[in-house]
């Protein structure tokens, strides 16, 4: 051993180690600290993201070569997934789970980007998932995103603190400014135009300071890592109070948005043609750049974002584009705009093709933009759009809708399709990236995309699963039923052919009960369970169970229990659609009596599917009830301000249930509080009418659900904060009662 560390630091002193890469070695020393000498990266000339990957002597050490830091990690992640069998997890880095020895390389192991751009965040994530995440969950994400080889992640910590310093420069008052932001989880809405103001108060300053802090540690480690953080920049979207200090100024409303009140939209909208639009803009980057550091030339920029240009004039179009572009080059000569796609997909009839070829145009030439192509598994549009004009874009994979955690996954799309898309005539395609809403389980489907944006041929599904797996559980030698659950899992629930359902499946039981309207719908927030229940998940968690028996070390791994408890989810979740069906149709046909049995299925669900989940740290309520809380230390009335905008979040959605159970979360401690609560008012609610001969409201129902809501998310949680119960035990139990 001692003879194998002191080569290894021979060899490490002999290298010049290269100041970029200083992060990818304080990345081994965080997560691999027991072998923290035994690693060399060098960077070399060369095209593209590309590395090599040696032994460094025949006694031992890993050399990395590469071209470029975000290659360098790659390679380091393709020895640990390859050679050692660990990774890095949602769930945790288990990255320093193996033996003293490193194995040998034996070779070479080489990869080659095929795309120079690997994207990673929807905007809205920034909301759904890392909204009240301390700087330590924040270094597990970005020590994955660096390892799996991102080098463009979107960094919207803390917008706040420069666009609030921007207004108060252009004189308005705090009074006038704090009307505007909205609170934590609203604030990528308030960003994108589409609301403005918090409810339950005011965003607090402390908020707004604090994040300020955490995004300059983001962007800090991001840059260290070898990415290039998007950056945040003026939109045009202000205070009214802006209006009243500059008459003249052209500022117009925005489009309303959703169902909330003329309080909260339209915001107010500065139009890029007048010239404040440009001042701000300076005054932005200016502030950004100096507080930050001169690390990045990408800036994420959307104006229309569910939010319709005042115009559809081809000309004005073009015109707030190439003002809106101008504003960025005249304060950055490398600007480089970076826009969502989505607009194309959710307000295609307003965006019609010589308005998209007008707007895009304004920009000159093609590599001045990046559009994400934001849902390009299931709706993309750079096929009708002649590859965007040519602009550069990204293949992006949406697949989840506010953190909804229902198993869904299109393997098969997602190692094909954008090996299509970048070999079409033509194709302007640059990247490859993922986009999801929330970031929620299905772990599986977001890992074959990023690694197949660093193989030039399809990966193979069975040989790609078969080696997931097995670093998953970390062993190579796992009991047989474990690779036979998971190919049962990749050939149904990853495998949907159904093109009704576009995403993650929403289970019934998460949204506003009814007697009708509920089961089997398709389009984004899908019910259809595209697969048998019973020979795929059912069958898959009995073999999973198996060789937990069969191997109880299997028990000790974080993602075996992690992914038990997800599948009894699932099994439990599909089970309420069958003893609600029942519910229904006892209802149409018998007694009082009868409804009140039929209805105690559905409450006996939700309270079992409480126990699974409430043994497992990942599926608690209590974990974001607590990250929130934890932001305003002993400060009772911003913890409950904080708490407050937590709850509505994943319920309502808004004081009114203006976007209700879009966020949806199946949670301990939602599910057996706020869920059954909620199924209990609705069965007790069938009895009654039933009983009187009263007629069946859907109305009502709402109205009692937006009551219950508003009283929920006024509580304060009370524990248990910690998990409860065997998992193992509990998921057996499951088995036994549901499959
Ligand atoms: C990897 O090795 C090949 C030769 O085997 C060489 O051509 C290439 O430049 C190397 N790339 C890097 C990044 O070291
Ligand atoms: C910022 O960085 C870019 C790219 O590294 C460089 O071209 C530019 O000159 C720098 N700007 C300033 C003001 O230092
Ligand atoms: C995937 O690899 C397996 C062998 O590991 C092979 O049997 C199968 O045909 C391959 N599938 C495809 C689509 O190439
Ligand atoms: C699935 O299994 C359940 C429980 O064993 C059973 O009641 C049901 O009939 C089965 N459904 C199908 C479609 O086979
Ligand atoms: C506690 O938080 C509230 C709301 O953010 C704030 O107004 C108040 O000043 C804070 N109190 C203390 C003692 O910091
Ligand atoms: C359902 O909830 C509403 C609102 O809290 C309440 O007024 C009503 O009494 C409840 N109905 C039943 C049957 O529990």
């Amino acid at each position: 051993m001692f003879v194998h560390f002191f080569v290894v630091l021979v060899a490490g002193v002999t290298l010049v180690r290269c100041a970029d890469l200083q992060g990818l070695y304080a990345l081994v020393q965080r997560r691999l600290p027991s072998h923290a000498l035994s690693f060399v990266f060098h960077q070399v000339d060369g095209e593209g993201d590309s590395f090599n990957v040696t032994d460094t002597s025949i006694l031992g050490g890993v050399t990395v070569s590469c071209t470029t830091t975000s290659a360098c990690a790659r390679g380091l992640y393709v020895y640990l997934t390859d050679r050692v069998g660990v990774d890095i997890w949602w769930t945790g880095s288990r990255l320093d789970n193996f033996p003293l020895f490193l194995p040998r390389v034996g070779g070479i192991l080489s990869g080659k980007a095929i795309v120079p751009y690997r994207y990673h965040f929807n905007a809205v994530t920034f909301g759904y998932t890392t909204v009240f995440w301390s700087f330590d969950q924040w270094e597990l994400l970005l020590d994955w995103l660096a390892l799996r080889g991102v080098n463009i992640p979107l960094a919207w910590v803390g917008y706040e603190y420069t666009l609030l310093e921007v207004f108060r420069d252009a004189g308005l008052s705090d009074d006038e400014i704090s009307s505007f932001p909205s609170g934590p989880p609203f604030l990528p809405w308030n960003r994108y135009g589409n609301i403005q103001g918090s409810w339950g108060g005011p965003l607090p300053a402390q908020w707004i300071n604090d994040q300020f802090e955490l995004q300059k540690k983001i962007v800090q480690r991001m840059v260290e890592l070898g990415m290039t953080p998007v950056l945040p920049a003026f939109t045009g979207f202000v205070p009214s109070a802006l209006a009243t200090h500059y008459p003249d100024a052209d500022i117009t409303p925005a489009s309303p948005w959703g169902a909330f009140p003329r309080s909260v939209t339209p915001t107010h909208f500065l139009h890029p043609s007048d010239p404040l639009f440009s001042t701000l803009q300076k005054s932005f980057i200016s502030k950004q750049k100096a507080a930050y550091g001169n690390v990045s030339n990408i800036y994420t920029l959307d104006q229309y974002n569910e939010n319709d240009p005042t115009s559809g004039d081809t000309t004005y179009l073009h015109n707030v584009a190439a003002n809106t572009f101008a504003s960025l080059r005249a304060v950055d000569p490398q600007a480089i705009w970076l826009m969502s796609g989505w607009l194309f997909v959710s307000s295609h009839a307003f965006w019609t093709l010589d308005r998209i070829r007008a707007y895009l145009g304004g920009v000159p030439g093609t590599d001045s933009m990046i559009i994400l192509d934001l849902y390009s598994e299931s709706n993309p549009r750079w096929d009708r759009l002649q590859s965007y004009f040519g602009k550069s874009w990204v293949w992006c994979e949406l697949h989840d809708f506010g953190g909804n955690m229902g198993m869904e996954g299109n393997l098969q799309q997602l190692t094909t399709q954008p090996l299509v898309a970048l070999g079409s005539p033509g194709s302007s395609m640059k990247g490859m990236g993922l986009t999801m809403e929330g970031q929620e389980g299905n772990e599986i489907v977001y890992d074959i995309l990023l690694d197949q944006a660093w193989s030039s041929t399809s990966l193979n599904i069975s040989d790609y699963g078969r080696k997931w797996v097995e670093r998953r559980y970390h062993n190579s030698g796992l009991p047989p039923s474990v690779y036979e659950a998971w190919s049962v899992l990749d050939a149904s629930a990853y495998n949907n052919q159904n093109a009704a359902i576009q995403a993650t499946i929403k289970s019934i039981f998460e949204v506003v009960p009814s007697l009708s309207g509920l089961v089997g719908k398709t389009g984004h927030h899908g019910t259809l369970i595209p697969y048998d229940t019973n020979t795929t998940i059912a069958r898959s968690l009995r073999l999973l169970a198996q060789a937990g028996t069969e191997d109880r070390s299997l028990l000790n791994i974080p993602e075996f229990n992690y992914d038990i408890v997800d599948i009894s989810r699932q099994l439990l979740a599909n089970r309420f659609i069958d003893a609600y069906n029942k519910l229904v149709s006892t209802y149409s046909s018998s007694s009082a009596d009868a409804v009140a049995a039929a209805g105690q299925p559905l409450l006996d669900i939700l309270k079992d599917l409480d126990s699974v989940l409430a043994t497992n740290e990942n599926f608690l309520l209590a974990k974001w009830i607590r990250d929130a809380r934890n932001w305003a230390g002993n400060n009772e009335t911003y913890a409950a301000y904080l708490e407050y905008n937590a709850r509505t979040q994943i319920t309502l959605w808004g004081p009114n249930g203006e976007v209700n159970d879009y966020a949806s979360k199946q949670w301990a401690g939602l599910v057996g509080d706020y869920y059954l609560s909620r199924w209990q008012n609705f069965t007790s609610y069938l009895v009654e009418t039933k009983r009187n001969r009263a007629s069946y409201s859907d109305a009502i129902v709402k109205r009692n659900m937006i009551a219950i809501g508003q009283s929920w998310d006024r509580e304060i949680f009370a524990g248990p904060w910690e998990v409860q119960g065997d998992t193992f035990a509990t998921v057996q139990m499951m088995l036994l009662k549901y499959a």
